[in-house]
This record gives C-alpha cells, sequence and structure tokens, in this order.
C-alpha cells in the first residue's frame, strides 16, 4: 500500500513504485508486446563468421516456407542515405558505426547478414533457419591478452580528454616509499542481460511514417537515429519506450534490431516486429574485459605517496568505445605524486559499451583491490587507511566537491557492520566448519545533471499531469516525477498521472549515467511551479479571493488545494482555480538546465556520489563455496527523493556487484571468436539464494549545488566499490588473494 494515497506526497517519502501494478498485473505493456492489426515478425539470420565477407545467400528453401513473406539483405534493402555520420547516436564512440546489412563485410560474429520477414514467428524462424550464407573468411582477432600488442591511446573522443594523467613524480616517489604494494586485476567481458530482450515493434503510416515501440533507454535518440539513417524527417519517426523491462546501459544506443524492423516496415509497409533471442543478446553491446596495474607507495601509517594507475580494455576494431577508468584512483585519495595511463585494445566484436557504472565498475573496484592490499603491506586497517588517506578535494582536478559526506557514510557504515569487532588477520574468524571474512571498499560516480524538459497539465476536474520524454528504465523515474509533482503542487498522487517515455513529449537525454532523477525532477519541478504561479494570479483575481493579498511566497500547496501559509484554513481547491480561469486547463513547459558550457572536468566543483561497502561472507574450509552473508552499503548521494525506489536502486546495483565478483563472465570462444555463455545456464548470475539482506544507509547530505533539486541520483553508485569489498572479504576469509574476478571456486583452491 502507498504510504500516503489521498495526502499529497512529500520528496523523500518512501512512495511504492507508481506502475507496479501495471508491472505485476502484465497490463504494462514492453516493446515486443504490441500488436497491430497485419503484423509481420522478423527473425534475424547471425553470421556465422568473425570476419570477412558474405559471399552469397541461398534463399530458396526459405522463401519456400509458408508464411514467409521477404527475406532482406545487403542485397536487396532498401536504398540508404550515404555516409555514415548518420549512424552516429548520441551516446556513440568515436570512429566508424556499425551500419546493419549495408554491404558485404561481417565486422563481428553474430552480426546480423539477413532479416526473415513472414505472417508468423514460426514461420520467419523456421525460414531464417534454412538460409544457407556462404562467407569468405578473413583472420580474426577475439583474445584480449593478443589484442593488448596492438593498444592504443584514445584521443579523438570529443566527449573527453584522455591525455595521460601525471601530478608529482610518481616513479620516484614509488620508489621512495617505505611501504608499497604493486599488483595487476583483471575482470572479463560481462553482458548487461536485462529481463526484457532488446526489441521492436515498427508501425508504417502512409508517408513513410514510423510509430516504433523499440526497447531503448532513449526515446529521442532512437528517434533522430532513425530518422537520420533511413533519411527521414524527424517528425515522421516517433518512438515510444514506456516500460523497460532493464537496460543497464545495453539501451543507450539504438541496436541493430530496431533498424531491422523499420528498415522491413519500410520496405514491406507494414507492421514489423523483430526481436533478439536471448543468444543474439550476446552478439551487440557488452562490459569490455579490462587490466589494471595498479603500484601504490605508502608512508608507514598508510598515507600515499605515490599512485600508478594503468588500465586497458578492449574496443571494436571500427569504434574507439571509452570511459572513464583510470582518474577515479588518481581523484578519490589524497596523494602528492600519481600518474594514470588509459589505453585501448582492438578486437573484432561489436563495440562495447557502457554498463551500469561504466568505467568505475572496472577503475574502482579494481584499485580497492590494491588498497586493500596496501593496508595489510601498511599494518593498517582497511577502513584507517580509507580514512588517513580522505581527499576533502578532488584530488586530480584540484578543486572542492559540492559536497562529499564519504567520511560520515565510512563511520556509519562501520558502525552498522559492526567492523570494530574485526581481527585482521586473515582466517582469523570462523564459525564452524566456515571461515567468516570481513571486507570494505568505497564507492564514487559521478552526479550528474542533464538538460531535460517537462510539461505539467492541471485539469478542472483537479487531475496533474506531467510529461517528459525520458524513460523510465526500471529505476523508479515515473514514480519520483509524480512525486515531485505532486509535492511541488500539493496534488495527491492518485490525481497524477505521469508520461514519459515517448520522443512525442518534451526533449530529454537518455537516461543513463544515474541522471534520471536529478534530471526529470528538476524538470518537473519547474514545470509544476509554473503552472503554480499561473494559478496563484488566477486565484488572486478570484471574487472574492481566498488568498486576497498573497504574494506567492505567501501561499502553499497541499492536499489538492492551495492556502494561505499563515492560516491554512484559508484555502481554495486547485480545481476551482482552473474552473475559475475559464481554461480547459493551466498548463506550461519548463526546461531545465546546468550552466551553459559548463562540462563535468572544467566545473569549478567536482559532483560525486560516495559509497562505504561492508561485505560479510562466510566460506566452507574444505569445499571454498563463498556465501555472500551481510552486505551494508553506506550512500552519500545528495537529496533522497523517494526512499524505497533509492533503496531499491543501491540494493539491485550491489546484486550486479555480487556477480561481477562472485559469477559473471562471458566466455568467448576465440577459435570462432564467438560469446559461447550466450544463455542464463552458462553466463552466471546472482540469483535469490546468493543474496544476503542488503542493509542500505542513506547519509544525510545538503547539496544546493549539484542539481537544482540537490539530488545526486543513486541507479549506479551500488555496483561500484561493492565487488571489491566482496573480494576483500574473501581475503580476509581465506588468506588467499584472487586478484582476476570473478573469484570462483577453482580460483580458490589449491
Ligand atoms: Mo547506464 S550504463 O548510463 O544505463
Amino acid at each position: 500500500m502507498n504510504t500516503n494515497m489521498s495526502a499529497s506526497p512529500r520528496i523523500g517519502d518512501p512512495i511504492d513504485r507508481f506502475d507496479g501494478e501495471a508491472k505485476v498485473t502484465g497490463s504494462a505493456r514492453y516493446a515486443a508486446e504490441h500488436f497491430p492489426p497485419g503484423l509481420l515478425y522478423g527473425w534475424i539470420v547471425s553470421s556465422s563468421v568473425t570476419r570477412g565477407r558474405v559471399t552469397g545467400i541461398d534463399e530458396t528453401a526459405a522463401r519456400g516456407v509458408p508464411g514467409v513473406v521477404e527475406v532482406i539483405s545487403h542485397r536487396n534493402r532498401r536504398q540508404l542515405p550515404g555516409g555514415d555520420d548518420s549512424y552516429k547516436d548520441e551516446m556513440g564512440a568515436s570512429g566508424k558505426p556499425f551500419r546493419p546489412l549495408f554491404d558485404d563485410k561481417v565486422l563481428f560474429s553474430g552480426q546480423p547478414v539477413a532479416l526473415v520477414v513472414a505472417h508468423t514467428l514460426e514461420a520467419a524462424r523456421d525460414g531464417a533457419s534454412l538460409i544457407r550464407v556462404s562467407y569468405e573468411s578473413a583472420i580474426h582477432n577475439t583474445d584480449f591478452a593478443l589484442a593488448l600488442a596492438e593498444q592504443f591511446a584514445p584521443q579523438s573522443d570529443p566527449r573527453e580528454s584522455q591525455e595521460p594523467e601525471r601530478r608529482g613524480v610518481p616513479d620516484q616517489a614509488l620508489a621512495q616509499s617505505p611501504r608499497h604494494h604493486a599488483a595487476t586485476y583483471c575482470h572479463p567481458a560481462e553482458h548487461h542481460n536485462p529481463m526484457e530482450m532488446h526489441a521492436a515493434t515498427v508501425i508504417w503510416e502512409p508517408g513513410d511514417r514510423l510509430s516504433v515501440y523499440d526497447k531503448t533507454q532513449g526515446t529521442r535518440n532512437a528517434q533522430s537515429w532513425l530518422a537520420r539513417v533511413f533519411g527521414l524527417k524527424e517528425d515522421q519517426v516517433r518512438v515510444r519506450s514506456e516500460f523497460v523491462g532493464g537496460a543497464f546501459g545495453s539501451g543507450l544506443r539504438p541496436q541493430y534490431h530496431v533498424f531491422l524492423a523499420a528498415l522491413a516496415a519500410l520496405m514491406l509497409q507494414r507492421p514489423v516486429r523483430v526481436g533478439m533471442t536471448r543468444q543474439q543478446m550476446f552478439t551487440h553491446v557488452y562490459r569490455p574485459p579490462a587490466v589494471q596495474s595498479v603500484a601504490l607507495g605508502a608512508n608507514a601509517d598508510g598515507s600515499l605517496n605515490a599512485i600508478v594507475n594503468n588500465a586497458t580494455h578492449t574496443t571494436s576494431r571500427f569504434e574507439s568505445y571509452t570511459q572513464t577508468v583510470v582518474d577515479w584512483g588518481l581523484t578519490h585519495y589524497k596523494c602528492p605524486n600519481a600518474s594514470g595511463v588509459y589505453t585501448l585494445a582492438p578486437v573484432d566484436t561489436y563495440t562495447p559499451g557502457d554498463m551500469r557504472a561504466p568505467g568505475a565498475a572496472t577503475g574502482v573496484n579494481l584499485f580497492e583491490i590494491a588498497m586493500d592490499e596496501l593496508a595489510y603491506a601498511a599494518g593498517v586497517d582497511p577502513l584507517a587507511l580509507r580514512l588517513v588517506n580522505y581527499a576533502d578535494r578532488d584530488e586530480m582536478h584540484d578543486r572542492p566537491y559540492t559536497s562529499k559526506a564519504l567520511r560520515e557514510a565510512l563511520e556509519a557504515g562501520a558502525q552498522r557492520f559492526g567492523w570494530e569487532a574485526r581481527v585482521s588477520a586473515p582466517r582469523s574468524m570462523r564459525e564452524g566448519r566456515e571461515l567468516v571474512g570481513w571486507g570494505m571498499a568505497t564507492g564514487v560516480w559521478e552526479a550528474s545533471f542533464e538538460k531535460t524538459s517537462a510539461r505539467a497539465r492541471l485539469a478542472q476536474d483537479g487531475t496533474l499531469e506531467v510529461a517528459c520524454a525520458m524513460t523510465d528504465i526500471g529505476t523508479g523515474t515515473a514514480t519520483v516525477m509524480a512525486q515531485v509533482a505532486g509535492d511541488t503542487l500539493g496534488v495527491p498522487l492518485e490525481r497524477i498521472r505521469v508520461r514519459l517515455g515517448d520522443s512525442d513529449l518534451p526533449e530529454s537525454p537518455v537516461e543513463g549515467g544515474s541522471w534520471g532523477a536529478a534530471s526529470s525532477g528538476a524538470a518537473v519541478h519547474l514545470a509544476c511551479r509554473a503552472v503554480g504561479t499561473q494559478l496563484h494570479k488566477i486565484a488572486a483575481g478570484m471574487a472574492p479571493s481566498p488568498i486576497a493579498g498573497a504574494a506567492f511566497d505567501g501561499v502553499a500547496f497541499g492536499d489538492g488545494h492551495m492556502m494561505l501559509k499563515t492560516d491554512p484554513a484559508r484555502r481554495v481547491s486547485l480545481a476551482d482555480i482552473v474552473r475559475a480561469s475559464g481554461k480547459d486547463c493551466i498548463e506550461a513547459e519548463q526546461a531545465a538546465e546546468p550552466d551553459q558550457g559548463e562540462s563535468a572536468d572544467k566545473a569549478p566543483k567536482a559532483k560525486n556520489t560516495h559509497s562505504a561497502v561492508f561485505v560479510e561472507v562466510r566460506i566452507d574450509e574444505e569445499l571454498p563455496i563463498v556465501r555472500v552473508t551481510r552486505i551494508v552499503i553506506a550512500v552519500a548521494a545528495g537529496r533522497i527523493i523517494n526512499s524505497k525506489t533509492a533503496r531499491s536502486q543501491v540494493i539491485g546495483g550491489a546484486v550486479m556487484a555480487v556477480g561481477m565478483a562472485l559469477h559473471e563472465e562471458t566466455v568467448m570462444d576465440h577459435r570462432f571468436g564467438r560469446f559461447m555463455t550466450h544463455n542464463f545456464a552458462d553466463y552466471h548470475i546472482p540469483v535469490n539464494a546468493d543474496i544476503p539482506g542488503i542493509e542500505v544507509l542513506f547519509i544525510d547530505e545538503p547539496d544546493a549545488e549539484v542539481s537544482p533539486l540537490g539530488v545526486k541520483g543513486v541507479g549506479e553508485i551500488g555496483v561500484v566499490g561493492t565487488a571489491a569489498a566482496v573480494a576483500n572479504a574473501i581475503y580476509h576469509a581465506t588468506g588467499k588473494r584472487v586478484r582476476s574476478l570473478p573469484v570462483t571456486m577453482d580460483k580458490l583452491l589449491g
């Protein structure tokens, strides 16, 4: 039950998910659940070679299957505008984006080479199985270890400077430090594995208008991409993604399924659906495998004197995917001498990309294992090590934070967990047959706020509609929008309607980067305030005016009314005000945006969320099965709009981190250049039995500068540091340090 159904909601309340009922009853419809009349089904034929070209496609048998309508490939596709630029999307990397069915070239295993379209899904699938494609294969390499020989420094990404970072004299300082630790860490490729697989239903209308239901994190991004790719005007394409069954970054860039569905719809002038199979979900974006070498020099008390932090991960051969990996370690701790080199290594796969806390899940987690090792090398408690090296300023850019309550998070988390009782020597805590390990780490992520617009509309019956193109990828954006609207205009939840995930609605960026709540919340707040000022003007002119003489500052909104702050009994219902206006509704659209031209690197203050994570594991001494038995995460993320959905986000991130620490690994067969663990039997993710109670503490962190509502966002922080804390707890339990994630049983044996 909602805690306060008829009272208007307040920012901070633990309100139930606004769309929860629609989701659990199945009335929420996802991209592949729209059934326009005459719908055709496409089935994707994936390349079985990794690099080379298609020399022939035998379609005869496929075309003979009853119900098959068309087989589309590069040989007969509709003409497309030339040039690569049209294929670049808002979230694209530098390089030449992949163009599906463009020519005979094969760039990665699983690349779509044909689409079979039929009246039924079964016929399309049957037909696709009968397509015979012949190839001319070229030599490929998908092995990261071999690709390291080809590594290069990314330079051309306009989004961020990739110059090597350096301050002081790190190499010299390293040699002179009395305490040292140096080691190399790595994690494998991981896939997002959202529950809802990528799919699009595209409805063609005369005049080549496309109405698209897509699984995407960005309706506007998908809209403009489709328009440019097919040479259409933006207003010919409408993209809707009202519900998204998880994405974690896999839906940031438009994927090939939506291209194929739109292409077939345009060619056949019919509605077409194309979905990926679970196996095909392993043929596009993934978190790239990474290696990170960390060298730390410290004084006898553990205070850092030198950091050398270098990392490399894969990219595709056609695009340079970059993320922030090494900077975190250089920014996060007080240290006079530091350097970091970041490089990419090309492999013959599709371009890897953002996956929950991209860059930090790699760069912070691996660094935080190294910090744990330094704690032992220096003989300092891991928590004490974080405190002695605590940075009050952003060390890399030498600037203050808008706020940073990590110290409070470390203290609150440690206290809640009972860290004080920890015996520091490995293998020193046990219960029965089990070794007990306690580990900790810190996390850091960006607190971003992106330009976003929203519209608010109050009708004569007192119902309020708020609208924004942003998607809700399962994070609770719709709930947060309703809550901010209700708080601003004093409208009860049951009278609020939220519209989102539609490119026709006011402009929004993709939902990602943990900026959804800060950005859509700010836009909704501004739009509702603008409606509020109009209502105030109208109410002031009513005869008699219930708020006579009161300025806007003198009125409050609550329970569907406007009232005098000084005398709440003098009130008027919002519905009555709208009726008094003589209009059907009072509406306003507003854009919330950060200061002009301020890039995150150049801003006068650093904007970050922080966390302190404490983990307990229990491990059978003979058969080292790791059980995570407790997790406490203290999060400093500014103002929390909804303590319930925010908590869910942090828990979700922590579950993903347990996966990263213990289970997740996409294994590739390099002979075929193909990800082989492409199902949930082979690609292991945590299940309920793997997850203990996770306690989330939100630290009070007032921040008037980070974003208009003081919100920092929590979608990603839960995964950052948590994987390290699990790995560190395993070391504490067993005395065995595993530097390559995931820490599977075989690595603990022997
Ligand atoms: Mo996130 S990786 O920006 O969906």
